[in-house]
């Protein structure tokens, strides 16, 4: 499948896997890209997933038959793109492997490859023939070896991880020639659990990049972008500076519904409140990743729990770590928990909003047992609490 005069597609999808790293959901799949561009010298860009092996050659051979590939462009080593690197040089064995310092140790520390190799560094080129690559070294987009090769002619920029997106490909491969309504959430859900704790290494991409012309994006997962590249730039590029849109996200842990009312009860004020966008993730159901994604596309964002174990409810535990881990910045922050006989949870919430720096927002609620009265009229002060911080933003 051709998708500029000298590009290939020879990437492949994956409907089979529950879930990426073992961890994400993928409710659409997840494509891998890779890419074979054709001149005077072929040069083969990232591999895919080892499990499609079978398929990804008969894909290559059907789009350069019996021609030799002269390169292996590595732009990144994870192993979705890179798990067919030594079966690739079973079928190629003369091919020569292109990557950084850190890239070519990572070929040989999961693969043992010691055979032909070009380390080039930062800025440095590779001719093809007519056309012309060079690579660029953004580190920690999303690994430390990450980097993007851009080809002159056609000015088509090979991203890597980056401006990708889980979803995988149904026919088409071009945004231009499908329906992508389905990529734009699972974006920013890829974004927000795959790349989201590199907002500032992005940031750093970014400006590397902000002089040269794209004509095509080809990234590692999901469409290849022709017609939305500035959307998708500035999906990343609002992502990775943590800007948020108006609207709350209630994410809760319950066990009898109990704290789960106090949740209802907050989001009925906000929503009295002229607060539009409203999300309500109940933990024991809704997957980290949604939450996770809804935490990246809203400012603010009210936390609840039973305590348990003398402590907090696991499920809140683990958002707390994930939250954490990714480093989300300018959230402003409500909480509220609920106990039988020694409360623990608001506690750790509290600590919690002093360890992320958020802008805390509001009274914790801490409610006894079940709903009463006034633990209904707190709630519905901290939702008026949150409303107005937010509110006060529309003005700025
Ligand atoms: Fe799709 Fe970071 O690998």
């Amino acid at each position: 499948m051709k998708i500029t005069d000298c590009v290939h597609y020879v990437g492949v999808n994956d409907r089979n896997k529950h879930r990426f790293e073992g961890l994400w959901p993928l409710p659409y799949g997840v494509s891998y890209n890779s890419y074979i561009i054709e001149d005077e010298k072929t040069a083969l860009v990232d591999t895919v997933d080892v499990c499609f092996f079978e398929q990804y050659m008969e894909k290559i051979q059907r789009a350069i038959g019996d021609r030799k590939i002269d390169y292996l462009i590595i732009n990144h080593m994870e192993p979705d793109h890179s798990g067919a690197i030594k079966l690739i040089r079973k079928y190629y064995p003369d091919i020569t492997l292109v990557g950084n310092k850190q890239t070519l140790s990572m070929v040989q520390g999961y693969y043992g490859e010691e055979g032909n190799r070009l380390e080039i560094k930062d800025g440095e080129t590779l001719p093809l023939g007519k056309r012309t690559l060079s690579f660029h070294l953004i580190p920690m987009v999303h690994w430390p070896e990450t980097m993007v090769t851009y080809e002159h002619t056609e000015k088509t920029l090979f991203s890597g991880d980056a401006f990708g997106c889980f979803g995988a490909l149904n026919g088409a491969v071009v945004d231009s020639d499908m329906n992508t309504d389905i990529y734009w959430e699972e974006m920013t859900r890829y974004y927000s659990n795959i790349v989201g704790k590199y907002g500032t290494p992005i940031q750093r991409a970014l400006c590397k990049l902000a002089g040269t012309e794209i004509k095509t994006i080809c990234s590692t997962h999901g469409p290849v972008w022709k017609e939305n590249i500035a959307k998708v730039v500035s999906i990343y590029d609002r992502l990775s500076k943590y800007e948020a849109d108006e609207g709350v996200v209630i994410a809760y842990g319950t066990m009898y519904g109990n704290t789960e009312q106090m949740a209802e009860a907050i989001a009925e004020e906000l929503a009295a409140q002229g607060i539009r966008n409203i999300v309500m993730h109940n933990l024991s159901k809704s997957h980290d990743s949604y939450v996770l994604k809804d935490i990246f596309k809203y400012k603010g964002l009210i936390l609840g729990a039973p305590t348990y174990n003398a402590s907090i409810y696991a499920e809140m535990s683990e958002l707390m770590e994930e939250l954490c881990m990714r480093e989300i910045k300018g959230r402003y922050l409500g909480c509220f928990g609920s106990f039988t006989w020694a409360g623990q949870a608001v506690k750790k919430l509290t600590a919690f909003a002093e360890q992320v720096k958020y802008e805390m927002v509001g009274t914790p609620v801490e409610m006894k047992q079940a709903m009463k009265e006034c633990t209904r009229e707190q709630c519905k002060e901290l939702a008026k609490a949150m409303a107005e911080r937010l509110k006060q933003d529309r003005k700025s």
